[in-house]
């Protein structure tokens, strides 16, 4: 196969980040995007429903002259979350979720939930509004080996949670391992989870390989060889509660090049190309388009787009830095190169 088109895919996971910094990363997203589920991990972070509007007119004030772009906005959930304030999120039309952080368990998530009872309140809300609950599922105990903590927040949150509240619907975001993507297969209705490319592309050698590698720590980390397996084995089974969300995640160069670096991988300047390249190898490319372009649209109860996109199959390089606002990062494949490439709009 030379190309393959698409209906417009939707990412479910996004970090824009906001001011310069946001207008240098957004143009990727949007070429391929028709909409990306913003994450509310500003700092400070997006607590209210008139702080998302407000973020979410900067998006749109920043979108590139005629580039169509819908941001899908989220809440960051804090112990102090009102319940009101979902009925405010809910009225407003624009904001389809709120993101669990656990207190502490990746960046900017010092404002995060430090015990998931402080939250029932707001949970029940959600479940009678019917809004989204995101999950960013670790625990964050210290004890805890590093590998483990998506497995563990499984046993000791997520599950009794999803029990707890029978009709909330959850999206167990960027799943790591073999343990996260059975949990959702044998899971009631109404849970789903995002899927992102580094993670169906590496395991964790590639945090090693030759010497640290910065660029290619994020949270979760990567896994093992076996449950980067899994998570491609759930992916081409064409399930429709696996989707795709990037969890692209821009730091400047100097942020991750340093004796305590920062988590998160950019990856919005290939954000579809790379996923091609992951359902290519593992002989699933005919279920690419269900993945990027419905199953997500499908369980955030959306219109599947009505666009188009095309890829190539051309191999292309990718640039060793990309400009940053004042500053410069380093995109996932850094001077390598990638196997698939956007067919410019004509
Ligand atoms: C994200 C970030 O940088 O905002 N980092 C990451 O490694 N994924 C935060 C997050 O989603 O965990
Ligand atoms: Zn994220």
């Amino acid at each position: 196969m030379t190309s393959i088109t698409l209906r417009r895919p939707d990412d479910l996971h996004l970090h824009l980040r906001d001011g310069e910094s946001m207008r240098s990363v957004l143009p990727y997203t949007a070429a391929r995007f028709a909409r990306a589920l913003i994450m509310p991990n500003l700092h400070p972070p997006v607590l209210s429903t008139e702080q998302a509007l407000a973020y979410r007119r900067r998006i749109l004030d920043a979108l590139p002259t005629g580039v169509p772009f819908e941001p899908l906005m989220t809440l960051y959930l804090t112990d102090r979350t009102d319940p009101a304030e979902v009925d405010r999120a809910k009225a407003s039309g624009c904001i389809v979720g709120l993101k669990l952080y656990p207190a502490g368990a990746t960046t900017h998530s010092d404002a995060g939930v430090t015990a998931i009872r402080k939250v029932d309140a707001v949970l029940s809300r959600m479940e009678e509004q019917d809004l989204v609950l995101e999950v960013h599922g670790e625990v964050t105990d210290p004890e805890v080996d590093v590998f483990e903590r998506e497995a563990r927040f499984i046993d000791q949150v997520l599950a009794p949670l999803a029990a707890r509240f029978p009709r909330l619907r959850i999206v167990f975001e960027h799943i790591t391992t073999r343990a996260a993507a059975q949990f959702v297969l044998g899971s009631r209705p109404g849970i789903a989870a995002t899927l992102t490319p580094q993670h169906l592309l590496m395991n964790r050698n590639a945090l090693f390989a030759g010497g640290i590698r910065p660029h290619h720590y994020c949270l979760p980390l990567l896994k093992s060889e076996a449950d980067r397996e899994a998570l491609l084995g759930v992916v081409a089974s064409g399930d429709p509660r696996f989707f795709l969300g990037t969890d692209s995640a821009p730091h400047a160069r100097g942020a991750k090049e340093v004796a305590c670096g920062c988590a998160g991988i950019f990856s919005a300047h290939a954000g579809i190309e790379l996923y091609a390249e992951a359902f290519e190898a593992a002989g699933a490319l005919g279920r690419l388009e269900a993945f990027a372009s419905e199953h997500g649209a499908d369980f955030y109860r959306l219109p599947r787009n009505t666009g188009r996109l095309t890829l190539v199959k051309a191999p292309w390089e990718v640039p060793r830095s990309c400009p940053f606002g004042a500053e410069e990062l380093v995109p996932l494949r850094a001077g390598e190169h990638i196997g698939w490439r956007l067919q410019e709009r004509q």
